[in-house]
């Protein structure tokens, strides 16, 4: 993983990819995502952004992944898996690519393995946002996000020039149908059980780093450059 003045061009694609291991709902990877995306010039394929755009295109996926997602429950491995692989092809993706929601079981983590291997890439580090749950729900029920571009603000921690207005568009923020106290419980619950192994499986093969999540943004983007420089 290279530094924002390093020439791209001139590095192989599997030195650049580079995951980030999702951790619980609000821990902050939405917002840190679309940084490391524009400092490294990857691509930022985001599990959630894609599924919510899915569902509210009503496409064959969406209708599927509609019912789990309301419910704050995961959605079944092979649909997830399906559009990481289909995304993963886009030329933007040439130079790596930041997963942010995925892997998140560890039949997912095996696919993708699988996945790269035929490709001829690999992750080069897992970054954990380590939060107490308890910091979550505040977090969660403050947020809003610009739908398009996936950008993510604060009613306290990261409130917009504007509010309720997309500091860069200017295009109205909305707020996600899951972001509610009893969804959260599902969510986290979800995140526990299922997830939690997840960290386990690239612990073993040592490349993840853990972040203070519950730090303020400046400080976790801080951290997130020192690990990836
Ligand atoms: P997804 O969209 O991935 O949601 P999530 O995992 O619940 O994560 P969040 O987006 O809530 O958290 P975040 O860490 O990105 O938070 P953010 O940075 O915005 O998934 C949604 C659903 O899709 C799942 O429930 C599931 O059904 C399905 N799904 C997706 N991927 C799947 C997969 N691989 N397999 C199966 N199902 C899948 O931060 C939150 C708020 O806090 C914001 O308002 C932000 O401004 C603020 N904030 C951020 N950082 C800080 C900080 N350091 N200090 C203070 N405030 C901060």
């Amino acid at each position: 993983m290279g530094s924002s003045s390093l020439n791209l061009e001139d590095v192989s694609s599997d030195s650049l990819t580079t995951e980030l291991l999702r951790r619980p709902p609000g821990s902050g990877k939405g917002t840190q995502s679309p940084m490391i995306k524009d400092e490294y010039c990857l691509c930022h394929l985001a599990t959630g952004d894609m599924l919510r755009a899915a569902v509210a295109a009503k496409t064959p996926l969406g209708v599927k992944a509609k019912e789990a997602m309301d419910k704050g429950e995961l959605v079944s491995d092979e649909l997830v898996v399906g559009i990481i692989d289909e995304a993963m092809k886009k030329p933007s993706c040439r130079k790596g690519f930041v997963l942010d929601g995925f892997p998140r079981t560890v039949g997912q983590a095996q696919m993708l393995d699988e996945m790269l291997e035929k490709q001829g890439v690999k992750i080069d580090k897992v970054l954990d946002f380590a939060i107490d749950d308890v910091i979550l729900e505040e977090r969660i029920t403050g947020r809003w996000i610009h739908a398009a571009s996936g950008r993510s603000y604060h009613t306290k921690f990261a409130p917009p020039k504007v509010p309720g207005i997309d500091d860069v568009t200017g295009e109205p923020l909305i707020q996600r149908k899951d972001d509610t106290v009893v969804v959260l419980r599902s969510r986290l619950e979800a995140f526990h059980k299922q997830t939690k192994p997840v960290i386990d499986y690239y612990w073993k093969k040592g490349i993840v780093a853990k972040l203070h999540a519950e730090k303020s943004p400046k400080e976790v983007k801080d951290e997130v450059q020192k690990v990836l420089s």
